[in-house]
């Protein structure tokens, strides 16, 4: 049984998902005031909904998010995101309680590697360092020796010794363009971010065409045909730095796009174009496992203080010398 499967376990069979929310209540309002009864603090990453981002204490990319439970002093973290951040801002806060509105929001990257699969591929490598994209769960961090995130992961591989041999997990595209930008030759895991991956370089060069002066800006989960025609490779922090800081007016945005809502606040009048997707039938630029988080399901979760993040102790220990390695080690990143 996965942890994950163990935390649903878990849960209180009385229905918890089946909660219903009383009717004429104000959302807004109850979370606003259980959020200073209970000493709670919101933190959200930018692929929520506009409503919740809007409502959270903290708004953020995962090293942002990660510093920021690091740092809190609340006594109940809700994580508005998914549950590999939920578990990381618990394995920094073992006595804090750490809730996720909807447990079930996962992740594919995180799914496509376990700490089992990872313990293989390090027997077939045996001096090979292990560096861990941080949307990776637990029992992977706990096998990794550094953990890194889009905004640091070039500074932290940069910094390692050149003819020091990497396991890169669990992003190929991620791990990929590290590669090409660092000039190594890391070992890649073969995971992927189903909404990354969706970008149809055929349909972004068409937008490139009916938009030609538009930037066109992309997450480096994104493939490698994408990136190579992107003016711009960024985080999800470093793309809402670029789009408000940068003289062009036009962008074609490729990555979540829930990103959409914060970068329209920081670049105010500037033209924001959704990168198109292969498939016209769903809205694969969203992910749908960010979205699972709605206002109710953060109310219900306040409420009761459940879904809980339940961690194993010994992992938790093991998994948290790679976090506060990479903490220490990206204290120059912004
Ligand atoms: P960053 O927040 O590090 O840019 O990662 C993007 C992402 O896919 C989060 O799940
Ligand atoms: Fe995972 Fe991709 Fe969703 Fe981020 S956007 S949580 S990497 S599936």
């Amino acid at each position: 049984m996965t942890l994950l499967e163990k935390a649903i376990d878990r849960l209180p069979d009385k229905g918890y998902l089946n909660l219903e929310i009383p009717k004429g209540i104000n959302l807004v309002e109850e979370i606003n005031r259980m959020r200073k009864e209970k000493n709670a603090i919101i933190l959200a990453h930018y692929y929520q909904t506009g409503d919740i981002q809007d409502i959270s204490d903290f708004l953020g990319d995962s090293l942002q998010l990660a510093r920021a439970a690091e740092k809190t002093d609340a006594d109940m973290i809700v994580f508005c995101g998914v549950h590999f951040m939920a578990e990381t801002a618990k394995i920094l806060n073992p006595t804090k309680k750490v809730v996720l509105p909807d447990l079930l929001a996962g992740c594919s990257l995180a799914d496509s590697c376990s700490g089992e699969g990872l313990r293989e591929l390090k027997k077939k490598h045996p001096n090979a360092i292990v560096v861990s994209y941080i949307n990776c769960d637990s029992s992977v961090k706990a096998e990794s020796d550094i953990i890194v995130t889009s905004s640091n992961a070039e500074h932290i591989i940069n910094s390692l010794p050149k003819e020091q041999e990497i396991i890169f997990a669990p992003d190929r595209n991620l791990g990929r363009y590290i590669n090409q930008v660092t000039g190594r030759n890391m070992i890649l895991w073969d995971g992927a971010c189903i909404v990354h991956e969706a970008f149809s370089l055929e349909r972004i060069a068409q937008q490139m065409l009916d938009h030609p002066k538009a930037k066109l800006i992309a997450h480096p989960e994104a493939q490698k045909p994408v990136l190579q025609v992107a003016h711009y490779i960024g985080s999800t922090a470093n793309l809402l730095n670029y789009v408000a800081n940068d003289d062009s007016q036009e962008f074609i945005v490729a990555t979540e796009e829930g990103i959409l809502h914060e970068m329209r606040k920081r670049a105010p009048g500037k033209i924001l174009i959704p990168a198109l997707t292969i498939d016209d039938t769903c809205n694969c630029s969203e992910c749908h496992f960010m979205k699972l988080n709605t206002m109710a399901k953060l109310y219900l979760c306040m409420k009761y203080e459940l879904p809980e993040i339940l961690m194993d102790e010994e992992i938790r220990l093991k998994a948290l010398r790679p976090i506060n390695k990479m903490l220490e080690m990206s204290k120059a990143i912004k």
